[in-house]
């Protein structure tokens, strides 16, 4: 297929996931065909950093051949069987390996082939476990504004961003919103983050309280929120929402899909910020994206009901756990130990966070945060003000202008408004200095230009 060919077919017939199909009426569908180490190539050759890893995906980076060959062997000797009454030795024996590495009891490894479909496993799990225990009132869940947990209708109702929600009103019943942990957007508490983490936590038991107890069923929270621009949790946040939980009952969730497998230096996020889910969620990170895979980690107790009499989790999908992609996962864990992943992330993040903070005597950086390789840079009108940019400067800043120039200049980042406007970066882990050089600098002039053009 020629060059010319291939843009027309994208612009003809592919559906983008959230794109304004309009956009590309003028301009060409950006098409990657290539990738390695961290870096992609478009199909005229010209290179990027994938400062996102895909979409928090490819953690190990491009183009690994050992992955590769571990899906084509795989695929040569089993392509496919259900998990549905039977198993397969390589999701056995990834399960058993998920559960070595999670944080406590979380030994019993349910599959997907998404991070939606994880969410809505996890709330389906959480609806009829308490049924199966004599709760059946209790099937509400909480989770905060302005946090993505996923498309499917299930997940959307847990998802706290209104513009996503609406033309798919109305959603399953339950999904109750409590306060983020943006402390850049919290001048009340001046710089004590602790009392802002505190108010936080506490706003989940008033919402608990109001929404009556007994009607609550989990609590769903990513460890380090992305939607935003990349809220980490205060001092002490999680130790009182773990208490809150367990006082009323109420199950913790962990939303790991983008913070498990070493993006904050850890296999899990949870076990970072020092917290015991009951339930994980994950997916993206687990394969790098060498193949679709996705999952929720439950705790023994939760499994107990489901372990007697004729009690069946009535919930399944047809691919999930599927033995390409899960040969695939441990693979990818396996380059993870070799190349000491985790260990990388936690000897350079200092320095990918001094080499971010440079990026502090721009006028337009209001605020840099993150932890790991994970962070977001919200760009501010007003400096000393912090005065947030309206929608139609918005709308000219990310769409009209840093969304393409970042891209032109070889950065593959991400310019988001759905909360305030934000760049998010979360390069693969194998990154160093050289690479936040080169995001530093190309920040440096595309922001720059941005703050001319306002
Ligand atoms: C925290 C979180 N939960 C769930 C999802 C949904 O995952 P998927 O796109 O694989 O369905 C995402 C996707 O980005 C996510 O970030």
């Amino acid at each position: 297929m020629t060059i010319d060919q291939s843009e027309r077919d994208a612009k003809r017939n592919l559906w983008l996931h959230f794109t304004r199909m309009s956009a590309y009426q003028e301009s060409d569908v950006p098409v990657i065909v290539r990738g390695e180490g961290p870096y992609v190539y478009d199909q005229r050759g010209k290179k990027y950093l994938d400062g996102l890893s895909g979409l928090f995906v490819s953690q190990v980076g491009h183009g690994r051949t050992s992955i590769a060959e571990a899906g084509a062997r795989q695929a040569s000797e089993l392509a496919y069987f259900p998990l549905w009454s039977y198993a397969h030795p390589k999701a056995i024996e990834l399960a058993a390996r998920l559960a070595e590495l999670a944080p406590g009891d979380l030994n019993r490894v349910f599959f997907t082939t998404s991070g939606s479909e994880a969410v809505e496993s996890a709330w389906k799990l959480a609806k009829q476990y308490f049924k199966l225990i004599g709760e059946p009132g209790r099937y509400k869940v909480l989770s905060r504004e302005i946090a993505y947990h996923g498309t499917s209708m299930g997940a959307l109702a847990i998802t706290g961003l209104a513009d996503i929600k609406h033309p798919f009103e109305p959603l399953p019943a339950g999904g109750v919103r409590v306060p983020n942990t943006n402390f850049y957007r919290a001048p009340l508490f001046g710089d004590d983050v602790v009392a802002f983490g505190k108010w936080a936590a506490d706003e989940i038991e008033r919402a608990i309280l109001r929404e009556g107890p007994e009607s609550v069923a989990a609590v769903f929270l990513e460890p380090l929120q992305n939607s935003g621009g990349c809220f980490p949790p205060p001092p002490g946040y999680f130790e009182r929402v773990r208490s809150i939980c367990d006082r009323y009952g109420v199950l913790l969730v962990s939303d790991e899909v983008i913070c498990a497998f070493g993006r904050l230096g850890y296999y899990f996020g949870s076990e970072r910020y020092g917290y015991q889910p009951d339930i994980i969620t994950f997916a993206k990170g687990v394969t790098s994206g060498y193949a679709p895979l996705g999952g929720m980690m439950v705790s023994d107790r939760l499994m107990e009901p489901f372990e007697a009499g004729t009690a069946t989790f009535l919930h399944g999908v047809t691919f999930a756990g599927h033995p390409v992609s899960a040969a695939v996962a441990l693979a990818n864990l396996d380059i993870f130990e070799k190349e000491d992943l985790l260990g990388n992330v936690r000897r350079n993040e200092g320095a990918f966070r001094a080499t971010l903070e440079k990026l502090n005597d721009l006028p337009i950086v209001g605020d840099i945060r993150g932890d790991g390789y994970f962070y977001g840079i919200e760009m501010v009108k007003d400096k000393a003000t912090r005065e947030t940019f309206d929608d139609d400067e918005s709308e000219r800043l990310l769409r009209g202008f840093l969304s393409h120039a970042l891209y032109d200049a070889g950065l593959i980042c991400r310019a988001d408004d759905r909360g305030d406007p934000v760049i998010q970066l979360s390069p693969p882990l194998i990154c160093g200095q050289e690479h936040f050089d080169f995001i530093e600098q190309t920040l440096r002039t595309v922001l720059t230009e941005a703050w001319q053009r306002i």
